[in-house]
């Protein structure tokens, strides 16, 4: 429920002139969108101001009303903005709040404001305005999360770790080049942000109700005024049109599912089993009633957001599903979707970054982690192709023996006496050995786009480059 539940039985002063009584109080409850809406505020009456401008240029209104509209508009501005705004749900949205106190403040001037355009495109052009706002900032907030990145990833070039596929150890690899893999996911998603903002930069203004309008106003001044690059071509679908939030939430998803992969694995490295990372206090909890414990709550947090993040992709996607051309009520869903998305992408990536930024590295506990599980095996198996001329099959074979024995001694490849390997393959000498650490393993990486540290060096100038 709305907080203003004052029910008159009098029609609506916006539209009620065909209707001879007012709403039935759940028509009005399903009705308003002001609980919401209202945050759409400042684009709302940023766009009016533009509209009414606009319209004064081209003869459409006096130049004295768009004055005292213009005035009017920025008194409510600074009414909402400090709180002494009296928002009501009878009228419905922020368009016909805002509009309703125009009307008190500067009279019948007020009611030139809607000439040649229509609730559905000023709830076009709000919302876009206010999505656009919120790419800019998830931009700016994706770039800090990679410098972050970037700065550990520096920071760790040589640190080895034991890289997983199936979350068994699989190869050595180093922190920096882990790092780096996350770096080119939220740079993905940075290349969609930017692509998303070039798509809905186009002014839905003066598309009025969905037909155009018959008077001379120019969409291009608007569309100018309002930052955008150009007015939308087609006003049908300019009414019509929530592409560009589906975009925000797709993006949206992506982004969570990219933070929540991140999420897991540092609940995985700050367990004691794991003990490669430790999180700051700032980002962790302790336990009511076990006091050994420090608890990744943040990080479980991010991990969860993203399903909510993927409920509103859905939901909007299913809003839009099927709606004939060109503006039905079922569109008014679309912002809180938007909305309740926004607040958890944003602190999913603010509280990323933190953790990055502060988690404690123990590259002692990585390092013995790397070396251990046979993770240098493939190492062995390149040696054998390399030095002694086997077919890389074959290798695999000496090799996998090889790690048998290992294992039934319970030992490391590396400890295995020579005259053992000696036995599996005749042609293995005392060089095996330095291929057989950690150090070297990663070192050898040098393709392009592998864990070398050089290689990691290179990606991390290539993105430093990139900002
Ligand atoms: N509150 C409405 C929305 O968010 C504004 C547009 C209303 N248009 C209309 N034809 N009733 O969608």
């Amino acid at each position: 429920m709305a907080d203003d539940t004052t029910d008159t039985k009098s029609s609506n002063q916006m539209w009620g002139g065909r209707f001879a009584s007012g709403p039935d109080a759940i028509m009005e409850e399903i009705n308003a969108s002001i609980g919401f809406d209202k945050k759409l505020f400042a684009q709302d009456i940023r766009g009016s101001i533009a509209h009414a401008t606009m319209l004064a240029h081209q003869g459409i209104i006096s130049a004295e009303d768009k004055d005292k509209i213009v005035h009017g508009l920025n008194t409510i501005l600074s009414e909402i903005e400090s709180g002494n705004f009296e928002f009501s749900r009878q009228l419905e949205d922020i368009h016909m709040n805002v509009e309703a106190r125009l009307a008190t403040l500067i009279g019948p001037a007020a009611g030139r404001l809607h000439t040649a355009r229509s609730r559905n495109d000023q709830v076009a052009l709000d919302f876009r305005l206010w999505v656009k706002e919120e790419l800019q900032k998830t931009e700016q907030m994706l770039t800090r999360l990679i410098a972050a990145f970037l700065d550990r990833a520096e920071e760790h070039a040589e640190s080895v770790m034991p890289g997983f596929t199936h979350l068994q150890t699989a190869q050595p690899v180093t922190f920096g080049h882990h790092c780096m893999a996350y770096v080119e996911m939220f740079g993905r998603d940075r290349s969609r942000v930017r692509h998303a903002i070039e798509h809905l930069d186009e002014s839905p203004i003066g598309a009025a109700a969905l037909a155009g309008t018959g008077y001379p106003i120019d969409r291009h001044m608007t569309a100018k005024a309002l930052g955008f690059r150009e007015p939308t071509r087609n006003s049908i679908d300019t009414v019509s049109d929530r592409d560009f939030a589906i975009e925000f939430l797709s993006i949206a998803a992506i982004a969570g599912m990219h933070l929540s992969r991140l999420a897991e694995e540092i609940v995985i490295w700050s367990t004691p089993q794991f003990g490669f990372v430790r999180l700051s206090d700032a980002f962790s909890t302790g336990s009511s009633i076990m006091p050994q414990k420090k608890n990744p709550d943040a990080a479980e947090l991010v991990r969860a957001k993203t399903g909510r993040i993927n409920g509103s992709l859905v939901a909007l996607l299913t809003i839009m599903k099927g709606l004939p051309l060109a503006y039905s009520k079922d569109m008014q869903e679309d912002k809180e979707q938007v909305f309740d998305a926004a607040e958890s992408l944003e602190l999913a990536i603010a509280a990323m970054t933190g953790m990055v930024r502060d988690m404690t590295v123990n590259t002692a506990r990585m390092k013995a982690a790397a070396g251990s599980g046979y993770s240098t095996a493939t190492d062995l198996a390149d040696w054998l192709v390399r030095e002694a001329g086997l077919p890389f099959r074959d290798a695999h074979h000496v090799t996998g023996r090889a790690v048998a024995l290992a294992e039934s001694k319970g030992c490391d490849l590396a400890e295995l006496p020579l005259s053992c390997l000696q036995a599996i393959h005749p042609d293995i000498t005392d060089k095996v050995y330095d291929v057989l650490t950690v150090e070297a393993s990663v070192a050898s990486r040098k393709s392009f786009g592998g864990t070398a540290p050089s290689e990691v060096r290179n990606q991390i100038a290539f993105w430093r480059a990139r900002n």
